[in-house]
């Protein structure tokens, strides 16, 4: 649980609010590239971390963004005009360009002089990896970009989707890295027989549909729990945590017939809002951003990447497989099944299939999260396990940094760009503080310069 002053701390990412001061040391994800579809595109109206802006291309193609209403006297840019490398406001003509500056004033004979006087609010903006990326914080504390290496993948090697959830975005990204769900939430009754996967379609589409056996003889209702039970021997299966600058590590220790040990490292959770977790295609990795649009909305940004280009069976079943990725409303960022129509549960699919009635794993997770007591847990309610062990840790992590910053100690782990490109490795070694030593070593190495490597020399 946590006090009311700390769920309000920790939940609230507006502007002025240590949490959103904190946000607001990191590069962001704001949009999809795409939304911005080239040199003088039509703006399109963004809110993030409680801020109205508007996005838009200058004629060179370069992204921009900046505040929702002209500075003069606050006509909304939505309308603005896009014309050569700047935003013309079409209230009295005052344009603006990416940077922010004034570069036209025609409304008034001192515009000329008066022009450089005014700016209009503008955060730097970044195309990478398939994204608009914003950094809204102070401008002497710009950090470097990190180093996701998928964002210097070419583009065949990401599946890219966004949906916009009705909830703040701790508790969303909360589930992430809940270790105990998945054998619950995301299950099926049994492992689907080749019949059974085209009978029930979406529920037993995936490799990957966890259906969970009832081998349990003691278990009174074993469609309900059976092997989900979590017992001290699968307890020990979760990961031991560690901090590492900007990351924090998940890692699992197992001992070897010869007496040795192997750790297996990599990161759960980077700041201040980046997981790895979630299901995908063999080989695929998963990275799940959400943005907060403010503290009872937030959109999330779910990336499917691989060192291998995606082959256009892998992009379809993404998109249309109805497993990994809900079907959307055309023209929106909404799923079809949402909130507002109880994800169309299904209450006979739930009885006789799988353990939520509710088509597609993201789903699955959002009717949870879109729903613990609200738009925003009650986090003075709960009552924790220890099966919440991550949550924790990154709750207290984020308070701490959150509370030092209004104590003027500023983030570090913004200025470790590089911690951003790590991924998971196991070694071996004769103690469990050798492999730990050593499997971190080798999930810091740069892989993207032995892919670039790999490429030049093709
Ligand atoms: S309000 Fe924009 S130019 Fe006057
Ligand atoms: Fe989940």
């Amino acid at each position: 649980m946590l006090s009311k002053q700390d769920n309000e701390l920790i939940t609230n990412t507006d502007p002025g609010t240590p949490m959103g001061d904190l946000f607001r040391r990191f590069w962001l994800p704001v949009a999809l590239s795409s939304e911005l579809p080239g040199p003088d595109c039509v703006p399109t109206r963004i809110k993030v971390l409680g801020e109205q802006l508007i996005a838009f291309r200058d004629s060179q193609g370069n992204p921009g963004l900046v505040d929702a209403f002209c500075p003069h006297r606050g006509a909304p840019m939505f309308f603005a005009r896009n014309e050569e490398n700047g935003l013309r406001c079409v209230y009295h003509g005052w344009k603006f360009d990416v940077t922010g500056k004034c570069t036209d004033l025609p409304n008034a004979p001192e515009g000329e002089t008066f022009k450089n006087k005014v700016e209009i609010k503008c955060y730097p903006s970044v195309d990478a990896g398939d994204l608009i990326w914003a950094y809204m914080g102070p401008k002497d504390k710009q950090p470097p970009f990190p180093e996701f290496p998928w964002t210097k993948l070419p583009a065949n090697h990401r599946h890219l989707a966004k949906f916009r959830l009705e909830c703040n975005y701790l508790q969303a990204m909360e589930g992430d890295y809940d270790p105990s769900h998945a054998p619950f939430l995301h299950s099926t009754f049994l492992p689907p027989t080749p019949l059974q996967q085209q009978a029930q379609g979406t529920y037993y589409r995936s490799p990957d549909n966890r259906g969970v056996g009832n081998s349990n003889p003691d278990e009174q209702y074993p469609k309900v729990v059976g092997d989900r039970r979590v017992t001290d021997k699968r307890a020990q299966q979760f990961g031991k945590l560690f901090d590492d600058e900007a990351a924090m590590l998940s890692v699992r220790f197992q001992d070897q017939p010869d007496g040795k040990v192997s750790a297996s490292v990599g990161v759960t959770w980077w700041m201040p809002l980046f997981c790895t977790a979630g299901n995908a295609l063999p080989g695929h990795l998963s990275s799940n951003m959400r943005v907060p649009i403010d503290n009872e909305s937030m959109m999330f940004y779910r990336l499917r990447w691989s060192w291998e280009p995606m082959t256009e069976d892998m992009v379809q079943e993404y998109k249309h497989g109805g497993w990994t990725h809900p079907e959307m409303i055309p023209g929106t960022w909404k799923t079809r099944d949402n909130v507002f129509n109880d994800y169309n549960v299904d209450r006979l699919a739930q009885r006789n299939f799988s353990y939520t009635g509710i088509k597609t794993f993201p789903l699955q997770d959002i009717a949870m999260m879109e729903n613990q007591w609200g738009p925003i847990a009650d986090r003075e309610q709960e009552h924790l396990t220890s099966s919440d062990y991550m949550i924790i840790k990154v709750r207290r992590r984020l308070l701490k940094a959150a509370r030092d910053l209004q104590n003027g100690i500023e983030p570090t782990e913004p200025w470790h760009p590089e911690i951003y490109r790590m991924h998971r490795e196991t070694a071996v070694a004769a103690t469990p503080e050798q492999a730990f030593e050593e499997a971190t070593r080798k999930a810091k190495t740069d892989l993207l310069a032995e892919f670039e490597a790999q490429t030049v020399t093709v």
